[in-house]
């Protein structure tokens, strides 16, 4: 116990740290410390009172004492002041020793509560200070966003967190994702704090429903399923409105939760559902695949095909959470396996080369390498949450692997194309100077070992005619991924066809 970090909940002035404080430290069994009470007891005064008697300056240094003092303990749970670490040190000195979360509140939300609170010394100009306090709140790395969820909901996040979750930070705040063997068989138990307390819409498909579409809404105090055809095929706007047909007839408002139970066609399919059904509602990504859980369930990005493309439709929305149980993984096919894995060796390529280690391959270190691959993914979408710049990075392999599936009529699988598409960008980066003829065999020999393809015969002349097509090549200039060396992408625009047709 004594050798745990604290955890420190911070916040502006009604943003609720002390109720969420107080909440995680039972949860946790922990000791839990009120700085304002604290200091209250010391100068035997009410906080307004030692405001309007000795001045806020000298308050500061009693709450700059205490936090000192506090960060020399062990296994607190910590409500601040509302403007306790707005001072740069002792901000960084409780960063450094403790875990810090900031309790990010919109300030709508906040008019609201601090309404009915007088007895606060600085309630009076809070719209100001809220204002002042913001960017300097914004420096803290873990915002936990508060809208719309319970006591319950936040301090789960937190104890969560805690246990291992990982955390992705996007423009409004945050999400979190849960990596945990069976955590599918266990939510009930944890329905509350999930948000999964009130109506939920599982969807999902044909396949998955009986083999964990039931397992879940069992459990689930107030679930529905709705099920929709498997396949990409389905993965259209009369899928989408079949969705929303069933939401309005089981009477699906504003705070009913989707949860996309499924791989990325389910993931893109009801979260393009979550972002537009009464603009919007909130998402939980549960991920089924290898590809959604490292790859498609994070980042926002949700949408549908059209006939004339795939992808042509969408929204960015980011998911509340995201909850990967890598049990499921037992039952997926083999080849969807295989798929999966092009991706993983993808993240290893453009940032991490210890996914490129084969003892890590094995389904049954399936949580260790989702948590490492997914981590590359969370790396690049935080950088780059509307697709600006390094985010495409993660296209490595795609324009030639796209270029594939088009050619072939979508009778090579994805994973499949990708494996293709990265030997070519290896190949051109090897061409470029970039990499060694020894790095390229690696990478090829790579996707043997998967049993991932890296060649086909297809037309070359139609091979590259398709990639030109690609909405990423601006204006006819070509654009792609290559490495710089292995975990290191980069991108190289205005390639000659001779540059591009000499790799394929
Ligand atoms: N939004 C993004 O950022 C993003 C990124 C990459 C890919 N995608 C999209 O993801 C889609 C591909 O996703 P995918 O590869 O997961 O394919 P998928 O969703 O079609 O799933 C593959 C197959 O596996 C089955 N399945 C899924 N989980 C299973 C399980 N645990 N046990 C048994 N069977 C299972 C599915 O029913 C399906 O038949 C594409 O539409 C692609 O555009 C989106
Ligand atoms: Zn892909």
């Amino acid at each position: 116990m004594s050798s745990l970090r604290n955890i420190v909940i911070t916040g502006f002035m009604g943003s609720g740290k002390t109720t969420v404080a107080e909440n995680l430290a039972q949860r946790l069994g922990r000791e839990f410390v009120d700085m304002d009470k604290v200091i209250e007891a010391r100068a035997g005064a009410p906080i307004h009172q030692i405001f309007a008697e000795r001045g806020e300056a000298s308050f500061r240094e009693m709450e700059r004492t205490l936090a000192l003092e506090l960060a020399l303990r062990r296994g607190l749970v910590v409500a601040t002041g509302g403007g306790a670490l707005i001072a740069d040190d002792v901000r960084e000195m409780l960063m450094q020793q403790c875990n810090v979360y900031c309790l990010a509140v919109n300030k709508a939300e906040l008019g609201a509560r601090l309404a009915n609170s007088p007895q606060r010394p600085l309630a009076a100009g809070w719209s100001a200070l809220y204002d002042a306090r913001k960017p300097i709140y914004a420096r803290i790395p873990r915002q936990i966003v508060t809208a719309g969820k319970s006591v319950d909901m936040i301090a789960g996040e937190i104890a969560a967190l805690e246990r291992g979750a990982l955390y992705v930070k996007t423009p409004a705040g945050g999400y979190l994702i849960r990596i945990e063997a069976g955590i599918l068989s266990r939510i009930g138990r944890e329905a509350e704090s999930l948000g999964l307390d009130r109506q939920v819409a599982v969807i999902t498909n044909e396949t998955i429903a009986p083999l964990y579409g039931e397992l879940l809404t069992e459990q689930l105090p107030n679930a529905q399923m709705i099920v929709v055809p498997d396949g990409e095929a389905h993965k259209t706007l009369a899928t989408v409105s079949q969705i929303y047909d069933s939401l309005l007839e089981m009477g699906a408002d504003r705070n009913t939760v989707i949860v996309a139970l499924g791989g990325g066609v389910i993931g893109d399919t009801a979260g393009f559902v979550a972002a537009t059904y009464m603009r919007g509602i909130p998402l939980v990504q549960v991920p089924t695949t290898l590809l959604s859980m490292v790859d498609s369930s994070v980042g926002g990005k949700v949408g549908v095909d059209l006939p004339q493309g795939k992808n042509l439709i969408g929204a960015f929305k980011q998911p509340r959470a995201v909850l990967i149980d890598t049990e499921v993984l037992a039952t997926l096919p083999p080849l969807q396996w295989r798929c999966g894995m092009a991706e993983v060796i993808k993240h290893g390529l453009i940032a991490l080369p210890g996914l490129l280690d084969a003892d890590l391959w094995g389904k049954e270190r399936a949580e260790q390498l989702v948590r490492q691959a997914v981590q590359v993914k969370i790396d690049v979408v935080e950088i780059d949450p509307y697709e600006q710049g390094i985010r495409a990075h993660l296209n490595l392999g795609h324009t030639f692997g796209h270029a594939i599936e088009k050619v072939t009529g979508y009778a090579v699988p994805h994973g499949e194309a990708v494996a293709i598409g990265i030997v070519r960008a290896a190949q051109l980066s090897r061409n470029l100077g970039f990499i060694t003829d020894a790095v390229l065999a690696r990478i090829q020999k790579i996707f043997w070992q998967i049993g991932l393809p890296t060649d086909i015969a297809v037309d070359r002349e139609r091979w590259y005619a398709a990639m030109a097509t690609d909405k990423k090549w601006q204006a006819g200039e070509s654009r792609l991924i290559v490495l710089k060396r292995i975990g290191q992408a980069a991108v190289v625009r205005g390639l000659s066809k001779d540059d591009i047709m000499a790799v394929l």
